[in-house]
């Protein structure tokens, strides 16, 4: 989604702020702009120019459609020294992707700049107004709207941030902003509701502002959170911050851990890739100082202050969007198995809007790559709300999800930069088995089967890499043969029914091509209508519970000429004879399955998208976290 950086210091700005924006590149863009106060030297009354000294500045906007080295490239045409700026790359909400409604969007004086991810929702009732005092607009974007609004408050000697404040008072909707104006050359305003916003403490007389700490990471470690209703007046000097409400606050300064390697490619054609050869480390990583073996216990130390509530939970709600919720759909199956608690799962986009019931004993978790998906935290903050007990299972450290859950788990799947999640899914699904044993133990696992459970747990990493090892080229040349396929269908059952579905997931979101995903049984209640000599059916089938009932859906794709491509379980001599292709997988407890099954369906997706030339980094119309509704 959209991405915001600024920069207030004493180096170019330009760079600073471009080299910023590639870094959230990842999030998914269409256009790209930088506004800039230029440096005006103060002239001296002989005539000469007194360097450094700040009066009115220029503001200069260059924004274009297109990706950042198309920025890039107008912004060396266009050269120009300034000191302070801000830079954006926009995912369209309020009209298409084009020059004009890309970000910065300027006030009716020209004198401020704004940049914004979110929604305003009030803003045509807003522009209704200022059209009616003779504003004119040159964009259809809610964000022109408000900076027109910042610029109706931006008179009788007012402060910048004071405008700022009492626009945002009338403002309803999500938004992360900073705001330039020439005639404050000395700060940047931003502010934040429902979009995140870090401002990094520089060393050297210079501060900065992002959506995402990936883009100021290079320069500075040390950060400020911004909060919900919070915003701050960033000078070269420091940071000050209230709250939208005009109380002045002081925000603790964190340090964040993230490696500058984690967010570069290291030697892949592509993050995805990168990405998905992480997760033996990756899912060590999720386990790692969590395991107590010789008891066959778990500690989760995010939720050691609600194992009475874990305890004595009635039910759980597991809420997410997207791969994060077909991770959620297999915690049902663990859970349920090994822990015997109800769970629910369901679309964080339904739960929120469709008042649900909670009652007593409701233990609620949130999941989500990136902490930021406008629907999970909804959802959770309605669950809350009515009484649950809210917990995340989440990946971005100091996300708004993390902060606002009563506790949590992180997966330490590190930054996670392909739009397609890969990592994050393999590191929540180990969360959740850590979870399931957790849980067990508290009711009916013995120390035995928990011991046992997680020895098998312990295995999967070196079984993550065999995998990737052993099916790596044989996907490859398959993909080729199945590149120009214009449907596919997926199919598993049990535990790796929500797998089929992430299969496909993965499959349309990067190559473009339309796949399904279903519970094997229920093709023939429909989709084995689609069947035919040009459909290539992906069977999920390695040797669990339901081994054989799968073989039988097997039989159903076969007998109509459809293209078997089977996950089997190494050894499995008897599926080759039904299925076109089988990609093995190494053996493992039924529940942990998935964390190995998916793998080969990722590099499936991966080498179909690139052999069909699509950028699988930052697939059309997708955004890495999707911060609006
Ligand atoms: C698919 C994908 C999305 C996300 C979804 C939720 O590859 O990445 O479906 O899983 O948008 O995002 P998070 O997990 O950040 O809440």
């Amino acid at each position: 989604m959209c991405g915001i950086v600024g920069y207030i210091g004493n180096r170019e700005a330009s760079p600073i702020l471009l080299s910023g924006l590639k870094r959230l590149e990842y999030r998914g863009y269409d256009s790209a702009g930088l506004a800039l106060i230029e440096d005006f030297p103060a002239i001296a009354e002989n005539g000469q120019r007194h360097s450094g000294i700040h009066a009115v500045g220029r503001l200069v906007v260059e924004k274009c459609k297109g990706k950042v080295t198309d920025l890039e490239a107008m912004a060396a045409d266009h050269p120009h020294h300034a000191t302070i700026g801000i830079g954006h790359t926009r995912w369209a909400t309020h009209g298409a992707p084009s020059d004009v409604n890309s970000h910065p969007q300027t006030d009716e004086s020209g004198r401020i700049a704004i940049i914004h991810n979110g929604i305003i929702e009030n803003y045509s009732h807003i522009k209704d107004r200022l059209l009616a005092r003779g504003h004119t607009f040159k964009s259809e974007t809610d964000t022109e709207v408000l900076a027109h609004l910042i610029g109706e408050f931006y008179v009788d000697g007012r402060s910048l941030t004071e405008a700022v404040r009492l626009a945002l008072n009338e403002v309803v909707g999500a938004y992360g902003i900073a705001v330039l104006a020439a005639d404050a050359p000395e700060e940047i305003v931003c502010a934040r509701k429902g979009s995140p916003l870090v401002l990094g403490v520089g060393s050297d007389n210079e501060n900065f502002i992002a959506s995402d700490a990936a883009a100021i990471i290079a320069h500075t470690r040390q950060v400020i959170y911004l909060a919900d209703n919070e915003m701050a007046t960033v000078t070269r000097a420091g940071i000050k911050t209230r709250t939208i409400s005009n109380v002045e606050i002081t925000k603790p300064v964190e340090v964040i851990e993230m490696e500058l390697e984690a967010i570069e490619k290291g030697g892949y054609d592509h993050f995805m890739l990168k990405e998905i050869h992480e997760q033996p480390r990756t899912i060590t990583d999720a386990m790692r100082g969590r395991v107590v073996e010789e008891e066959g216990n778990i500690v989760l130390g995010g939720l050691q202050s609600h194992l009475d509530e874990l305890r004595q939970a009635k039910r759980l709600i597991l809420t997410a969007c997207g791969t994060s919720f077909h991770a959620a759909l297999i915690g049902k199956y663990m859970i349920e198995q090994y822990a015997r608690v109800p769970v629910e799962v369901e679309y964080a986009s339904e739960f929120r809007y469709r008042n649900p019931i909670i009652e007593e004993g409701d233990v609620m978790f949130g999941i989500s790559q990136s902490g930021e998906t406008a629907d999970t935290l909804a959802a959770m903050r309605e669950g809350k709300g009515k009484g649950a007990l809210a917990l995340g299972i989440v990946n971005v450290v100091g996300s708004t999800i993390a902060r606002e859950s009563n506790g949590g788990v992180y997966i330490h799947a590190g930054p996670e930069i392909g739009v397609a999640s890969t990592k994050a899914f393999t590191s929540q699904l180990t969360v959740l088995s850590l979870l399931t044993i957790m849980l067990g133990r508290m009711r009916h696992l013995s120390v035995v089967d928990g011991r046992a459970m997680i020895r098998k747990l312990l295995e999967i990493p070196e079984k993550v890499q065999r995998t990737l090892e052993s099916t790596e080229r044989q996907i490859r040349e398959l993909s080729d043969t199945f590149k120009n396929a214009s449907n596919f269908l997926y199919l598993g059952r049990g535990y790796n029914y929500p797998v089929a579905l992430e299969g496909a997931l993965k499959l349309k979101e990067i190559s473009y091509i339309h796949a399904e995903g279903y519970p094997a049984a229920e093709m023939k209640h429909g989709p084995i209508a689609l069947i035919d000599e040009n459909m290539p059916v992906v069977v999920v089938a390695p040797q669990d519970e339901v081994y054989e009932k799968v073989l039988s859906n097997i039989q159903e794709v076969r007998a109509r000429k459809g293209h078997v491509i089977a996950i089997a379980t190494e050894g499995d001599e008897q599926i080759g004879a039904l299925a076109e292709q089988v990609i093995y997988i190494p053996a493992t407890l039924s529940m942990l399955t998935p964390i190995l099954s998916v793998i080969p369906l990722q590099l499936l997706s991966y080498y179909i998208a690139t052999a069909r030339g699509c950028n699988v980094d930052q697939p059309r119309n997708l955004a890495k976290s999707v911060t609006v509704e």
